[in-house]
């Protein structure tokens, strides 16, 4: 990064604070939320196993690239691809993966600050006591009553995008860098006091069992797409929110390892996070593993409502689930923030304010998806399925794969392995391999089949 633009931005104050950020910006409802609910819709153990090869042979090969283009680039990801691309002898049209990554983060964003919102509004519930000793149709009550009331899901979505805006206003170094300091220690703490708390309350060996007896008869093409989707939203990747950090980072750190270390907590919150929740809906009776987006909103609160000391336990939890959210949503807009800066000279306040504000008029989408518009569909998709599949599934994979061309086929095979800092020549080669081969070729082969069994 060259002084002027450390200047307009900041940096992390170290390694560790990219880690951080970075490590906040993966994990978040992908994990707690969708990961449970998704695998629990695709079958269970066949769904994760395929979830963890993606992880591997995808997700961090591409994260790689996306820190080490970002740190070589160091600006927006649209000013970075285009100044790479230039640099490669490349088309000047490589910017469009920096441009469709920032729209994307929006999208993300304004259904993203929605399912937050029901986070919050479950702080509340739980802290009110008003699930205490509540059955398994109470709950499922209690939360279709919530999605049934567009006026408060609009005040909780404006509370979040409000949050949102507000770190990431702060700046880099003291926004961003504060907010994921502070954070992520806390979230560490509150998810090992629950999974404590969890092991003994629930039925793990149901839990364990659906999570990892691989039978393959409820995977189908859509499910690994669906996996592969979920492997770049839950890495953040393909969007250019790990681009932005990456620009970011110390010029000297190792970048795999780094990486590494992201993946393998990203991956472990979503294993443990999918363990617990199915240990709980096997112990409640009437609950099912296939409940879909509500999955978590009504099956913890039961559990909660019906042990000693659950309701503190309740508050923890929907507490950790709103910082999780929340040291990933700032990750949605920063790149979108720091191009705006960059290129037109806006300041941090109002281009927060702009794309902040135009989430949050998505989001209205979103929110009246579960109530006024549940009868608009495509299929039986309604507008926040839509704006999911579209995002997460179709979107950020494509974007991650001519990620993965341009780090592997455009630059220079010098250049992107020396830019990335790590020495061991052999993970170096297998790298490069996994991205220039693997990386796209799988993409593109699930992709084709996954659409081609979603459309049929
Ligand atoms: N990784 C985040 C999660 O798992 C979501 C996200 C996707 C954040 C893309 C930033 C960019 O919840």
């Amino acid at each position: 990064m060259n002084d002027s633009n450390r200047r307009l931005h900041g940096t992390w104050s170290s390694r560790w604070t990219f880690i951080l950020a970075a490590t906040g910006s993966a994990v978040g409802l992908g994990n707690i939320w969708k990961f449970p609910y998704i695998a629990g819709e695709n079958g269970g153990g066949a769904f994760v196993l395929i979830y963890l090869v993606c992880i591997l042979l995808v997700g961090v090969p591409v994260m790689m690239a996306e820190v080490m283009l970002g740190r070589k680039g160091g600006m927006s990801p649209i000013n970075t691809m285009r100044h790479l691309a230039e640099e490669a002898g490349g088309h000047r049209a490589w910017s469009a993966v920096g441009w469709v990554g920032m729209v994307v983060g929006v999208l993300i964003l304004s259904y993203y600050s929605v399912i937050a919102g029901w986070a919050l509004h479950y702080i509340g519930e739980m802290a009110g006591g008003a699930l205490q000793g509540a059955s398994g149709r109470d709950s499922a009550m209690r939360f279709a009553g919530l999605l049934a009331d567009p006026k408060r899901l609009m005040a909780l979505h404006t509370v979040f995008i409000l949050l949102t805006m507000g770190v990431v206003i702060g700046g880099v170094t003291h926004g961003l860098g504060v907010a994921v300091r502070t954070m992520m220690p806390l979230l560490f703490l509150l998810l090992v006091v629950l999974l404590l708390y969890g092991a003994d309350s629930g039925n793990f060996a149901a839990g364990l069992d659906f999570m990892f007896s691989f039978r393959f008869d409820g995977l189908t093409w859509k499910g690994v797409l669906e996996a592969l989707g979920h492997a770049f939203f839950s890495l953040s990747l393909g969007m250019g929110a790990i681009m932005a950090y990456g620009a970011y980072m110390p010029e000297d750190a190792p970048i795999g390892k780094s990486v590494v270390t992201i993946a393998f907590f990203d991956t472990l919150v979503a294993l443990m996070m999918g363990l617990a929740i199915f240990s709980m809906v096997f112990a409640v009776p009437g609950l099912a593993p296939d409940a879909g987006p509500s999955l978590m909103f009504q099956t913890l609160p039961v559990v909660f409502g019906n042990m000693s000391g659950g309701l503190l336990f309740g508050v923890l939890f929907f507490m950790l689930v709103a910082l999780a959210a929340w040291s990933s949503s700032i990750s949605l807009i920063e790149p979108g923030v720091a191009w705006l800066i960059e290129t037109h000279r806006f300041n941090r306040i109002t281009a927060n304010l702009l794309l902040g504000g135009i989430a949050w008029v998505l989001g209205i989408g979103t929110v009246l998806s579960f109530n006024l518009w549940q009868d608009y569909t495509l299929g039986d998709s309604t507008f926040f399925d839509v704006l999911d599949f579209l995002t997460a599934s179709i979107l950020l994979p494509l974007t991650g794969m001519f990620i993965a061309i341009f780090a592997g086929w455009v630059m220079r095979k010098e250049v992107a392995t020396a830019a990335l800092g790590d020495r061991a020549p052999r993970l170096l080669a297998l790298w490069y391999w996994l991205l220039r081969y693997v990386a796209p070729v799988a993409i593109g082969g699930i992709f084709l089949f996954g659409l081609y069994s979603k459309l049929i």
